[in-house]
């Protein structure tokens, strides 16, 4: 790792598109030919200003990057009141991304956490490899890529859509829909990201089936790349900004707060 290019300051883009995604996310694109990427990594981003927060990559292809945000602080609500144009700092991309060689995905998302998933969707159709993908959120206007993964439907993807109000797809959870398709499927490894009691349900569920599991954790982040350990993990003192945010099944046996607590900014336990 570099570090002299990590901590220096970030490195301005210009948006070059938003795209509405649904009644509250937007996608941003910017360009940026000479970054590379991994699956499951993602960028500190910097608004004048306002604060410097993590955000998965959502898109990548050709130059083009994309981030999907949630509106729901100062920083993300900032961020989707940009406008085209407008600059905004990047530092990365961070972190170890998803281990992609697996024959038989099963791809699960749960709200937002369906961002850093869809490059994975994405690696997966490219190769011509058939996906079973999961997507849930707590009602209709919450899913999203849902246009687009109909679209792929065809070409090896079997897109199932769950909320919790029944509003689209199944009525329930995705852990309902993934129970059928453990039942029913010979899945290899199961790729999630989302609230982190709905992975902790999928994690139990991959173990008993004697699945591989990958999941996309999510922590306080300040510095993004390993220099200030406020994303250290209990016990294993694992910092999810370098060593994840994707971790193994086998490496969240070790974590003691998976799906129990996180801590805030000051360092205090929060309960999930
Ligand atoms: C690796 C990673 C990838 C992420 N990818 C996405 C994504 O693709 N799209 C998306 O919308 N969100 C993503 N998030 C979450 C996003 O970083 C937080 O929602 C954002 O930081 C909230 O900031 P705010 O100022 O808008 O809200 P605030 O009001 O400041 O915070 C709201 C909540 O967001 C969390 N949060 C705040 N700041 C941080 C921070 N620096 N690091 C981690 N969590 C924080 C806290 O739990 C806090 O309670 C990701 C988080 C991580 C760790
Ligand atoms: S955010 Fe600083 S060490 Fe992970």
């Amino acid at each position: 790792m570099n570090i002299e290019s990590l901590t220096g300051g970030p490195r301005s883009v210009q948006i070059v598109n938003i795209v509405k995604e649904n009644a509250h996310d937007r996608t941003i694109f910017f360009k940026d030919p000479d970054m590379t990427f991994s699956p499951g990594q993602f960028l500190m981003v910097w608004v004048s200003k306002v604060d410097e927060i993590p955000l998965s990559i959502s898109y990548f292809q050709d130059g083009l990057v994309g981030l999907t945000i949630r509106p729901i602080g100062s920083a993300t609500k900032a961020i989707v009141s940009l406008a085209h144009n407008d600059l905004i700092g990047i530092r990365g991309p961070f972190g170890h991304p998803f281990d992609l060689d697996c024959p038989s995905p099963l791809i699960v998302g749960g709200g937002i956490g369906t961002a850093p998933l869809r490059p994975v969707i994405q690696h997966f159709v490219e190769l011509g490899t058939e996906i079973t993908v999961v997507i849930g959120a707590r009602t209709k206007d919450e899913l999203l890529f849902i246009e687009e993964m109909q679209q792929l439907e065809g070409d090896g993807v079997r897109l199932i859509i769950t909320t919790d109000d029944g509003s689209a797809g199944m009525k329930g959870f995705v852990t309902m829909a993934v129970a059928q398709v453990l039942s029913e499927s010979d899945i290899h490894t199961l790729y999630t990201c989302g609230p982190e009691p709905m992975m902790v349900a999928l994690w139990r569920m991959a173990m008993d089936h004697d699945i591989r599991f990958q999941a996309s954790l999510e922590r306080y982040m300040k510095c993004g790349c390993g220099l200030c350990g406020t994303c250290a993990l209990d016990p294993t003192g694992e910092l999810v900004c370098v060593d994840g945010p994707v971790f193994s099944g086998e490496q969240l046996r070790n974590i003691t707060e998976f799906g129990n607590y996180h801590r805030d900014s000051t360092g205090v336990k929060q309960n999930f």
